[in-house]
């Protein structure tokens, strides 16, 4: 089969790959219909991420048919459409128990990182039953693969852990494609202001589009004083931070309103002040969260609904053998306005 393969740190290739098997008695072999790119793939290629070794197959997101299952597989069989989860769980160990299967002791976020994952023909998915959902028959295919990581990330790890509320100020700093799932899972709750921060006019238009009450661009470095401004001065109730870089984390604590809360989504590569000499006295909570998808079943009835439209969030199309322009046109997003590159078997 052919798949995408990170080669190490700037060598990527598609490549002639062994068509995986079932390896324990828990495994579903997958027949990928619809996969994406994630930011996160980005960051493998630069060699950003330590566990995922040279010869990987990338991709932690996708939609697709059971091909075979091992003997312990209850809830699923070959041909049934599925959705998988970026998170493998096996529902057992303590950590799942707890509904923290990001940290499950024999999965969490190995897909496309410690294994091979969702960027080829098949993919291996242990723990089936529980990382997998069904995909209710009619559902539009494309839109759910936005459920495999994008939208249980922005509103787990921003929106839930922010405590976004009716009636209060939101700030998302960073408007690409984790920022605005953050920005469409708010409006559940029904905040009154919706502020996006972002350096790309695009990407802050986009934000607008998709719901945001202002806009701000931060590439003058007064991204703070404009929140402010916005705020009478008050700052915001939730400061959610979608970038992964410390001056986005220094944004979020300087907008933050006293008894508010900054709820970090994004990955940090380098070390991040923590300003505890202004901080101290202002009530505020910091959270910090990997995601752990507890919420597909949920979003999954939202999208279905039409109550949230993830298919606003797809841009671009390709088929497999084009994944490499996939990846061409996804890593420019700046010029190329993408937000989320569907590819299709
Ligand atoms: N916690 C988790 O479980 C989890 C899961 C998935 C992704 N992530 C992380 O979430 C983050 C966002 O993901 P994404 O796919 O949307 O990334 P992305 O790179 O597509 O978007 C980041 C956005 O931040 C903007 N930005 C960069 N520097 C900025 C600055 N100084 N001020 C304001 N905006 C700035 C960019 O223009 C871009 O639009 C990444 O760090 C990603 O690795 C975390
Ligand atoms: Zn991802
Ligand atoms: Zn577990």
């Amino acid at each position: 089969m052919q798949a995408f393969i990170y080669n190490g740190p700037g060598r990527k290739n598609v490549e002639d790959r062994p068509k995986p098997v079932l390896a324990g008695p828990g495994d579903a072999i997958v027949r990928i219909t619809r996969t994406t790119i994630c930011g996160t793939d980005l960051h493998i290629l630069k060699g950003d991420v330590a566990t995922c070794k040279p010869g990987t197959i990338l991709g932690h997101e996708g939609v697709g048919v059971i091909d075979s299952v091992g003997a312990a597989v209850a809830t699923f069989k070959p041909g049934d459409h599925v959705l998988i989860s970026c998170i493998s769980a096996c529902g057992r160990c303590e950590p799942c128990r707890k509904g923290m299967t990001s940290h499950c002791t024999t999965g969490g976020w190995i897909l496309g990182n410690e294994i091979d994952g969702t960027q080829a023909e098949f993919v291996r998915i242990p723990h089936a039953d529980t990382s997998l959902y069904p995909i209710p028959a009619g559902a539009d295919e494309e839109a759910l693969v936005m459920l495999s990581d994008i939208l249980p990330t922005g509103f787990e790890c921003g929106v839930l852990n922010g405590k976004v509320a009716p009636g209060s100020s939101v700030a998302i700093v960073g408007s690409g494609p984790i920022g605005l799932a953050a920005l469409l899972t708010a409006q559940l709750y029904s905040p009154a202001q919706i502020i996006m921060v972002d350096l790309d006019d695009n990407r802050l238009a986009v934000g607008r589009q998709f719901g945001a009450t202002d806009a701000v661009n931060s590439s003058a470095g007064d991204a703070a004083a404009q929140v402010m401004a916005l705020t009478g001065g008050r700052g915001v109730d939730t400061a959610i931070e979608a970038v992964g870089i410390p001056a986005t984390f220094e944004i979020c604590q300087d907008i933050v309103a006293a008894g508010g809360t900054i709820a970090n989504i994004g990955v940090h590569g380098v070390k991040a002040d923590l300003h505890l000499e202004t901080l101290w006295s202002k009530n505020i909570t910091i959270t910090t969260r990997l995601v752990d998808t507890v919420t597909i079943p949920m979003l999954l009835k939202t999208v279905r609904s039409a109550r949230i439209d993830a298919r606003k969030l797809i841009t671009h199309r390709f088929r497999f053998d084009k994944i490499l322009d996939a990846y061409e046109t996804f890593g420019r997003a700046a010029d190329t306005k993408a937000l989320k590159v569907i590819i299709e078997a």
